[in-house]
């Protein structure tokens, strides 16, 4: 495939949104919508990435930092006025120009790739991603001429009741001939009912200049579906969620219960892992084979081995790396940790900035004081050391090689290898005190009583 660049339009405001930030920076499955779009064009083979800003730009430059090229559109005038902002960077490129809007994330790689493809085996001036919908609600129709040939866009508020019929829409995504792009733009008017300059109408001048324009129609309408709104950022999130669960039982891991699981785009999970309900794996988590997840469990930007079992009701935060054969159970919270292979923190356990080695056992109730109300401090565990249960360490602090910390202990000192660390007060048993309370109480009452 001939090198194409790819141009995204994300300076609109995004008014329906209700939000201070732009919109293409709001998360769908765990990534910024620029971010699904970018990674698309980029997977596709494109070879430049301009991106149009404007509401909000700021934000969204430092946000795309060196993976794209930033143009900025001051006045959001239109998508056509977005475009033509790209002018300057096109010019003098002869090959395909993917146009496409920052607020269609469920867009597959593989279409832009198709999409390329047939514009380039079809010689066309433009190709324009179309999709067949049941409600076409406000998207653009597609009008075609009486040989089938895309004719025109006509946008749902400048059009006739007889136009709004047809269920073809524009996805918003098209291949240009990068001359023919040029040559157009300047053309665009804003006569139309929102007073914008409309990318659309490109299509329409390229025919009635005798240009020839293909249309690639969707198989799967889902992926074209736009964000405009809330409501349609939960519902593209939706089929984000649903192919990754479908993309990953396919690589042979269980999910339970796809309905009550959100794993993000950017998650990995090795064969034979089996994920329960409720499991909430998020960002850039990797989980290795053959482990156990869920129930109600989340992770987020962490690594695990193979082999782990976690859950229920887990919380494995950021900058936490399991080992392999790890178990951490119910209601414990691993934060910022490396934990060594075969190590267990069954139950109700705080482990943060700590560095636990391999075949520990920590006892329940276990926690890591790593704060001391200014700076964090780390808790190294060392090999085959064990935990008695409900133990404070109070960090910076060492637990050595196969050492044992008596339960209910404040550990406030390292414990070298193979030694005992026991800090708590000696038990004492006051013989008889429960006889001597009684009487002193009734002797207070009688006294009371007279
Ligand atoms: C657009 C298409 C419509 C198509 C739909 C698909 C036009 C005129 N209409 O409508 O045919 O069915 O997408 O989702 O193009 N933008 C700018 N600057 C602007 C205006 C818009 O960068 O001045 C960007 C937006 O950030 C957005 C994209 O262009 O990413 C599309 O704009 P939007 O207002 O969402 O267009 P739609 O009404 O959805
Ligand atoms: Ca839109």
């Amino acid at each position: 495939m001939q090198p194409f660049l790819g141009v995204l339009l994300a300076a609109g405001q995004g008014k329906r949104m209700k939000s201070q930030i732009p919109k293409a920076l709001h998360q769908v499955a765990g990534e910024p919508m620029i971010d699904h779009a970018m990674n698309n064009l980029l997977k596709a083979g494109a070879a430049r990435i301009i991106v149009v800003v404007g509401h909000g730009g700021d934000q969204l430059v430092e946000h795309i930092g060196d993976r794209a090229e930033a143009v900025w559109q001051r006045e959001q005038l239109g998508s056509g006025h977005a475009t033509m902002q790209a002018i300057p960077a096109l010019e003098g490129f002869h090959g395909a120009v993917v146009v496409a809007p920052a607020d269609v994330p469920a867009l597959r790689s593989s279409t832009i790739e198709r999409l390329v493809h047939q514009h380039a085996a079809g010689g066309y001036a433009a190709t324009v991603l179309t999709m067949v919908l049941d409600d076409p609600a406000h998207y653009g129709r597609v009008v075609r001429n009486s040989h089938g040939d895309v004719a025109a866009i006509v946008e749902y508020r400048d059009a006739s009741e007889h136009i709004r019929a047809i269920r073809e829409v524009n996805t918003g995504v098209y291949c240009f001939n990068c001359p023919d792009l040029l040559k157009e733009l300047p053309g665009l008017t804003n006569d139309n009912d929102q007073g914008e300059y409309y990318l659309t109408d490109v299509i329409e001048m390229l025919v009635r200049h005798g240009r020839p324009v293909g249309a690639v129609v969707l198989d799967d309408p889902a992926e074209g579906l736009g964000i405009n709104s809330r409501e349609e950022l939960a519902q593209v999130g939706q089929v984000l969620r649903f192919r990754k669960h479908r993309d990953l039982m396919q690589d042979g891991v269980t999910i339970v219960d796809p309905a009550t699981t959100y794993i993000d785009m950017g998650v990995e999970i090795g064969r034979d892992t089996v994920i329960e309900p409720f499991t909430v794996l998020c960002g850039r988590t990797v989980i290795g084979r053959g482990c156990h997840v869920g129930p109600y469990v989340c992770v987020r930007d962490a690594a695990m081995g193979d082999g782990c079992v976690i859950g229920p009701f887990s919380y494995i935060r950021p900058g936490t790396r399991l080992a392999d054969k790890v178990k951490v159970g119910d209601f414990v919270e691993v934060k910022n940790s490396t934990v060594g292979q075969g190590t267990k923190i069954p139950h109700l356990s705080y482990v943060g900035d700590a560095d636990l080695g391999s075949g520990i056992n920590v006892g329940a109730g276990t926690i890591t004081c790593n704060y001391d109300g200014e700076r964090k401090h780390r808790t190294i565990i060392e090999d085959g050391a064990f935990i008695g249960a409900n133990s404070n360490l109070v960090a910076p602090v060492r637990v050595g090689r196969e050492a044992y910390i008596a339960t209910g202990s404040t550990i406030t000192d390292h414990v070298p290898a193979g030694a005992l660390g026991i800090a708590r007060a000696r038990q004492q048993n006051k013989e008889g005190w429960v006889e001597r309370r009684k009487q002193s109480r009734q002797t207070q009452a009688s006294r009371e009583d007279n």
